[in-house]
């Protein structure tokens, strides 16, 4: 009892530092293009976990990580997380209203400028990591190498790679098998996991071993965080998760609880974490409660 509370405060802490650093980098709401800004601001200032800059910032103090560079890379990872969700819920793709409990950008801003917030978002994302190079001149080269990572992942070679696959299959009504399932959950949603792993190991100059290592360990955790999205998508309680309950099945997607099953679905999100646990105790450097959020996501309800 005593452990969990320990650990909630910690996470909550965490989340609130995302926030201050996040608020640092968000566009001023003036001029003629106000109205994009108000919509950026609108989306990302909502309630998110902040899991991604979270895992960042962990994995860079593991590693001995200590100045400012990581701030803007996690602002800049949480912009492109924000810009995935905005154009997620759009009505040509998943059509959905709600999002961390209030309206998603489109129902308050409208499509067009949902869209634009959503493009506005990815720009400004890269412009916010490459400033990096202003807070330390000297670590020009791993500030690229990152911010080459987190463009690579968060493209067609990931997320939005995984996004491509899930929309075809939903727009010509195909039923996907295995394989294909496991490319959507390992590139719509682990690759950023991945990523935000990664680049808080690079920005402390960690060897490549470990970041390999890290990568494997995103993937485990972000396809299970993604299992267990879909299974949150039959059984959550929508005031607690924020977003519409049933909205795959409203929009008939093959997701893994259609293929593999509510219990089995769960089963799985468990053996993929032991996995990503196990890995962890590979690494050359220990974080605790990198370890107990792993734990914590297992049985995650929003
Ligand atoms: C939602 O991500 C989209 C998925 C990849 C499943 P999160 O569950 O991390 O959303 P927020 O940021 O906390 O709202
Ligand atoms: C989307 O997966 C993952 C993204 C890259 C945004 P979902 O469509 O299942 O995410 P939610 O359930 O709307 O958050
Ligand atoms: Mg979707
Ligand atoms: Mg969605
Ligand atoms: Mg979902």
């Amino acid at each position: 009892m005593g452990i969990e509370k320990h650990f909630s405060d910690c996470l909550s802490e965490r989340a609130d530092e995302a926030n201050r650093v996040l608020k640092k980098y968000l566009p001023s709401e003036e001029g003629y293009a106000s109205r994009v800004a108000e919509a950026i601001n609108y989306s990302v200032t909502s309630p998110g976990k902040r899991l991604r800059p979270i895992l960042m910032k962990e994995t860079y103090k593991m590693y001995g990580g200590k100045d400012q560079i990581i701030e803007p890379f996690m602002a800049a990872m949480e912009m492109i997380h924000n810009y995935s969700l905005v154009h997620d819920d759009l009505p040509a793709m998943d059509n959905d209203e709600y999002r961390r409990g209030r309206k998603t950008t489109h129902a308050v801003y409208g499509a067009g400028m949902a869209t634009l917030a959503g493009d506005g978002l990815l720009n400004l994302a890269f412009e916010t990591a490459l400033s990096a190079i202003d807070l330390a001149p000297d670590k020009a080269l791993r500030i690229i190498r990152a911010a080459r990572i987190l463009g690579e992942k968060s493209g067609i070679h990931g997320m939005l790679g995984g996004q491509a696959a899930d929309v075809d299959a939903e727009d010509r009504n195909r039923i996907i098998d295995e394989n294909e399932l496991q490319y959507i959950h390992e590139n719509k949603t682990a690759a950023l996991l991945e990523a935000s792993l990664m680049i808080g190991a690079v920005l402390a100059d960690t060897p490549e071993e470990e970041i390999t290592k890290l990568e494997k360990i995103g993937s485990a955790v972000g396809v299970a965080f993604q299992i267990r999205d879909d299974i949150l998508d039959v059984t959550g309680d929508e005031k607690i998760l924020g977003k519409h309950v049933g909205s795959d099945a409203e929009n008939q997607k093959s997701t893994y609880v259609t293929l593999h099953g509510l219990e089995q679905s769960q089963i799985d999100v468990e053996t993929l974490s032991e996995k990503a646990i196990k890995l962890m105790g590979s690494l050359s450097q220990k974080n605790e409660f990198l370890d107990e959020l792993i734990e914590y996501l297992i049985n995650r309800v929003k």
